[in-house]
């Protein structure tokens, strides 16, 4: 796994955008061969959309052979909420580049079958030869997309039920209202993530270091899920200082000194 550690969370954004450009353009995506990317919501990613858009804006880089699929969206929240992923999306990422809406995929909160919802998108996600690169967030109990705690490693898209700690940490969008998020979710399994040719987690903040610390030097545990990129052939985990703050000393230099001279 690597660990690529920067100053602060904009460096982390610039870094994780660089990235996200230099991959697609690198794979030259075509009508026939698109480039499939894995997206998160949340507040870490916003700083990468933000720079993401701006490449785009200069012309450096095309979605419009870019297909993409979400990691997860609240149960019972119309997509014109302003809280659901796919508003999150729209206003902060979708509506600003030249993405199809055909090649769009977010998981339908407001399903009545969601069983099927969640088979079609592995299907869907199958059928078109899988993901290139899954970028996620991670919560502070270590949680992807909304893998929460005890998740199997090989789970697949399915429907969750939120931890209390993620329903408080989410109230923040919610007006601070506990009673007003949704308890469950459908979400991409840990299976789905790692199944992905190349997965980034993003993590900003010294609230994300305990789990970053268990997932970077505990053993590989359901107790925090993100800890499976350790068995990942291509996992980066991309993160500020403060997010690594929990890391010893000689982990941290480690990687700071092995990725110097990495894109
Ligand atoms: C939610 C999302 C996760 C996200 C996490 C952290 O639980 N389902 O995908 O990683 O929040 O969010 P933030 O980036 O705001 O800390």
């Amino acid at each position: 796994m690597r660990v690529i550690i920067k100053q602060d969370k904009q460096t982390v954004a610039e870094w994780a955008a660089q990235y996200v450009v230099y991959k697609i353009n690198h794979f030259r995506p075509s009508a026939k061969k698109p480039f499939v990317l894995g997206l998160p919501t949340g507040s870490t990613p916003l700083g990468m959309y933000a720079e993401l858009i701006k490449l785009h804006k200069a012309g450096k880089v095309s979605f419009e052979n870019v297909v993409t699929f979400n990691m997860d969206e609240y149960l019972g929240l119309e997509p014109t909420h302003p809280q659901s992923y796919h508003y999150f999306m729209f206003e902060n990422f979708f509506n600003h580049i030249d993405i199809q809406h055909k090649n769009i995929h977010i998981l339908d909160g407001m399903t009545k079958d969601y069983a099927k919802e969640c088979r079609n998108y592995e299907q869907t996600i199958k059928d078109i030869g899988g993901v290139h690169l899954f970028i996620g967030g991670v919560g502070e109990d270590g949680h992807i997309a909304f893998n929460e705690p005890f998740s199997s490693l090989e789970s697949r898209t399915r429907i969750k039920t939120l931890t209390d700690s993620t329903i408080k940490a989410n109230s923040r969008f919610f007006d601070g209202d506990i009673s007003k998020v949704p308890i469950q979710a459908l979400t991409v399994g840990v299976g789905t993530i790692t199944d992905a040719q190349e997965v980034m987690i993003l993590a900003t903040g010294a609230n994300k270091a305990p789990a970053l610390k268990q997932a970077i030097e505990g053993g590989i545990s359901h107790v925090c899920t993100l800890s499976v990129l350790q068995r990942h052939p291509h996992g980066i985990i991309l993160c500020d200082r403060d997010a690594a703050s929990a890391l010893e000393q000689a982990t941290i230099d480690y990687f700071l000194e092995i990725e110097k001279n990495n894109f």
